[in-house]
Order: structure tokens, then C-alpha cells, then sequence
């Protein structure tokens, strides 16, 4: 068994990230850490408190600011940094977030140097990769998530508009964590079944629209972003880690090579085990969807671009 994950950010996403991840009950110890004086202890304490009631062992503890706490963590996910607000894009957070994720990972690796880095913090891409610059560690163990949310939310939609279990959508979402993400119709399958033949084409459209908005709809619902299925979707990452299940995720990675980019983070399909990413898996792309992958690519390097000219990292 794992002994230790520690969540960094004990805010909307880190404590529901933790509460998540203790519910799984396959792990000795999630440590949860922020920088508000209390905040972090007191979440814990709350989550702790609840073991009893939905039957599981594993120990939650908050600390404020304190790394020695988290040293010999497997896993360290990082959510802290500023969520979005109405009217802001994930890109106006890159350097106040760009500077929270490479102080958090130097500290990190300082006290956890084998552990595996699952970034969550916005812009998402750009973030992943600053971790990857200041942790100095393989590629395969510093990640970012975001494909697994994405990839729910296009089948929550597309559950509600069959009428069927999302449990019974399969689909594929790649490239950067924004507008640009790029939702695959050709590779979205109901039990088998493609979703093409199920749902005419305005509406799927409509559909794939929603997905790639899906982030903003909830920050002008609730002038702030999401955090059950944010926090759920790191949590499953986590426990395909830590289970070394080999699930087939979408998860932000570096490519070096892989469909014809390199030293960028984007959303690809990858095999997820106990060594982190265990294989990217290269699908095959019609002209039109490697477009679209590769004006998300873009977009990602502008963010990319800025961070180089703000030379934070
Ligand atoms: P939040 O504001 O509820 O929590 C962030 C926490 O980070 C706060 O408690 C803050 O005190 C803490 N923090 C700030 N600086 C810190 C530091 N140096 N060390 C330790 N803790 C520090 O925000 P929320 O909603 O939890 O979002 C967290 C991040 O995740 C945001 O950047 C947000 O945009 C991003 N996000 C990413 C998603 C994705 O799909 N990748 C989905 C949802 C949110
Ligand atoms: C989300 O997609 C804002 O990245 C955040 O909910």
C-alpha cells in the first residue's frame, strides 16, 4: 500500500481531491497543505471526522505551510493557486499561479524526490509544464489533469441528451486545457455503439461547444470554478497510480515526438500506472481533428510564451 499522498491547496478542489481520496480508503495517509494559517488542518480534521461515518481507515491531516509533513508522499497534487473569477481566462492566472507552482514544487521535490506530480493548478498546460521545469524530473512523473474532467463533463452532456448511464459513454478529448480543448466525435461510443448514429449532427455540435465552455458555464453560475468533479478527476488519477490499474486517461503530458510536436504539455490518451505514465498512445487523426490539435498546440505555446517572457521559471 502507498503510504502517503499530499494534496497541496486546501481549497475547493485540494479538500475535495483529499475527501475523495480517503473515501477510496487505499492509502495509509493524505496530507493536505496550504498557506492559510488553519485552513488545511481544520479541512482535514473535517474529512478525518468523517471516516467513521463512510467506513474507511485512512488517516487525513492538514498542515500550514510545513513540508516536512509531506516528505515520502508517492504523489503530490497541486492545486494551489488562484481559481478563476467571472470574466477571467485560465490564462490572465499564469503568473501569480506560474509562481505558487514553482515555489510549491521546489519544496515538493525537496522532501518527496521519488514522488509522482499531478498538476491541477491554471492554466493547466502552461502550469504542468512549469512543474516539469522546476522539478527536474522525468516526464512520465510530472502530469497535469484536466482530460478526465473534460472528457466527464462532454459525457455528463451526453448522457443527459441519450438519456442514458454515463457509465456507457466512451469518448476521447485531447489537446490544451481551454476553448481550444478538442472533444472526437469519431472517437465517442455509446457501449460501442458511435455516438454519430445516436445523436444528428446541431446537436452533437452543440454538445461539443458546451464541453469546450464547460469550465466558464460554472464560473458565471457560481463566480468561481468547479471543484467536485476537478477534485474527483485528480482522485481517480491518483488511485490509478497507486493501483497501478493502467487506465486509459486522457492526461496532459509532454510530447517529445509524439504527434509530431515537441516541449509542449497537451492532452493525449495515455496508460496510467504505478511509474505514472506508462505509455502515450497515438491515435490516428484525420487532416481535420490534427488541425484542431494543432491549433490547440498554439494556443497553449502563446500562454507558453508569456510564462518564458515573464522568466519566472
Ligand atoms: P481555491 O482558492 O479554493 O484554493 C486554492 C488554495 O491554494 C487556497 O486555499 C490557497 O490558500 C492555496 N494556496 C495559494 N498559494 C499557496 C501556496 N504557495 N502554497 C500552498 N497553498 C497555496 O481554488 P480552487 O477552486 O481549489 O482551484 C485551485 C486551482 O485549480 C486554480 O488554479 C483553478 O483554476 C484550478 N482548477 C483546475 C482545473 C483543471 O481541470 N485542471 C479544474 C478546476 C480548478
Ligand atoms: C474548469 O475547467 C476552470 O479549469 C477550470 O472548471
Amino acid at each position: 500500500m502507498m503510504n502517503k499522498v499530499t494534496v497541496i491547496g486546501a481549497g475547493n478542489v485540494g479538500a475535495t481531491c483529499a475527501n475523495v481520496l480517503a473515501n477510496y480508503d487505499i492509502i495509509k495517509e493524505v496530507v493536505l497543505l496550504d498557506i492559510k494559517e488553519g485552513i488545511a488542518e481544520g479541512k482535514a480534521l473535517d474529512i478525518w471526522q468523517s471516516a467513521a461515518v463512510n467506513q474507511y481507515s485512512t488517516r487525513v491531516t492538514g498542515v500550514t505551510n510545513d513540508y516536512t509533513k509531506t516528505a515520502g508522499s508517492g504523489i503530490v497534487v497541486i492545486t494551489s493557486g488562484l481559481p478563476r473569477k467571472p470574466g477571467m481566462s485560465r490564462d490572465d492566472l499564469i503568473s501569480t499561479n506560474a509562481k505558487i507552482v514553482k515555489e510549491v514544487t521546489e519544496n515538493v521535490v525537496k522532501h518527496s524526490p521519488d514522488a509522482i506530480i499531478i498538476v491541477v493548478s491554471n492554466p493547466l498546460d502552461v502550469m504542468s509544464y512549469a512543474a516539469y521545469k522546476t522539478a527536474k524530473l522525468p516526464a512520465k512523473k510530472v502530469f497535469g489533469m484536466a482530460g478526465i474532467l473534460d472528457t466527464a463533463r462532454y459525457k455528463a452532456f451526453l448522457a443527459e441528451e441519450l438519456n442514458v448511464s454515463p457509465l456507457d459513454i466512451q469518448a476521447l478529448l485531447m489537446g490544451g486545457h481551454g476553448d481550444t480543448m478538442v472533444p472526437l466525435p469519431r472517437y465517442t461510443t455509446v457501449s460501442g455503439i458511435p455516438v454519430t448514429e445516436l445523436v444528428e449532427k446541431d446537436k452533437l455540435d452543440k454538445i461539443v461547444t458546451r464541453t469546450k465552455n464547460g469550465g466558464g458555464e460554472l464560473v458565471a453560475l457560481m463566480g468561481t470554478s468547479a471543484w467536485y468533479a476537478p477534485g474527483a478527476a485528480a482522485a481517480q488519477m491518483c488511485k490509478a497510480i497507486i493501483n497501478d490499474e493502467k487506465r486509459v486517461f486522457p492526461v496532459c503530458s509532454l510530447m517529445q515526438g509524439e504527434y509530431k510536436m515537441n516541449d509542449i504539455y497537451l492532452g493525449v490518451p495515455v496508460i496510467l500506472g504505478k511509474s505514472g505514465i506508462e505509455k502515450i498512445i497515438e491515435i490516428d487523426m484525420n487532416e481535420a481533428e490534427y488541425q484542431l490539435l494543432k491549433d490547440s498546440a498554439a494556443a497553449v505555446k502563446t500562454v507558453m510564451n508569456v510564462l518564458d517572457d515573464m522568466k519566472i521559471i
